[in-house]
């Protein structure tokens, strides 16, 4: 853990290396919790109200209390932030600390609220493309609350990382849903899809930009369902998600995607995203 690095827990900025939550959390036993990821870009919140809907949409469905306003929840993340640096804040809420382990709802317990900033690290084979496999989505039906209750996600990612994956593309019934810790495009056709927002996908922020970019500059593009032997005959894929950004994949359960190269559309897409950062970095300082 780095020296001295302050995290925010439940209404004081302490060092990391003394924050603690009680083992009766409920978090820590039942991963009873709900979180969120923004990126920040030289100090500015990127899409902050985009995150807070779905955080507050996470929050809704888990009954959880939403423990601050907007306004609040800024001025919390601001003294974490390295205004030099491009980071991201976690922040996660659990239903909080009950005296006896059971599963119902405890009465009148407070939620616990944990934030800490790290920095971005650029995925460094980004510009060559990355590997990926596909699994059998076996996580729950509600993949639309960003719950820190990850297993299933977890074991799917390490199961890619041990194919010497980037990440996994999981599938449902045929149909693909999304990746372990991102979002799933396809270029079939010369159009760009990615599944429709449904309980089986968590919609991602990156995603919705990347959909809106598409729009302004006219790249057809579609939400609709992609089955696994239409994924097959992409000429590009993409995972998209905060940390990451865009990702193309060159290679597919060990068959090249496209002809084994990063996409012609993937280089346009990147280069409209990181313009659509600037800009928006830009009107917000
Ligand atoms: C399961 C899952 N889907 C999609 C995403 C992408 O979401 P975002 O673009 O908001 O980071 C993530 C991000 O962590 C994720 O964990």
């Amino acid at each position: 853990m780095t020296k001295n690095k302050k995290v925010f827990l439940n209404g004081e900025y302490i060092d990391a290396e003394n924050a603690n939550v009680s083992v009766m959390d409920r978090g820590f036993l039942f991963g009873d919790g709900i979180y969120e990821v923004i990126p920040v870009y030289n100090g500015c919140l990127f899409c902050f109200d985009e995150h807070l809907d779905r955080l507050e949409n996470s929050l809704k469905l888990t009954r959880i209390e939403n423990p601050y306003s907007r306004s609040e929840w800024r001025e919390i993340m601001l003294p974490l932030i390295d205004v030099t640096k491009n980071q991201y804040i976690y922040f996660q809420i659990t239903r909080g600390t009950a005296e006896k382990r059971d599963h119902a709802f405890p009465a009148g317990v407070k939620p616990t609220v944990f934030m800490m900033c790290n920095d971005i690290v650029p995925f460094d084979t980004k510009e060559n493309g990355v590997k990926a496999i596909t699994l059998e989505d076996n996580r729950w039906s509600a993949c639309n609350i960003k719950a820190i209750a990850l297993l299933g996600n977890i074991l799917l990612r390490q199961q890619a990382v041990e194919h010497d994956c980037a990440e996994a593309i999981l599938v449902r019934d045929n149909y693909i849903t999304e990746g372990a810790a991102s979002n799933v495009f396809a270029v079939i056709d010369g159009v760009l899809i990615t599944p429709p927002k449904s309980n089986f996908i968590l919609a991602g922020i990156t995603r919705d930009v990347i959909l809106e970019i598409a729009d302004k500059n006219k790249i057809p593009y579609s939400e609709e369902s992609i089955s696994l032997n239409a994924l097959k005959t992409a000429s590009e894929i993409w995972f998209a998600s905060s940390t990451r950004e865009i990702l193309p994949v060159v290679e597919l359960d060990n068959s090249l995607v496209g002809n084994g190269e990063v996409g012609q559309l993937w280089r346009t897409m990147n280069d409209l995203f990181q313009n659509y950062k600037t800009t928006y970095t830009a009107n917000k300082k």
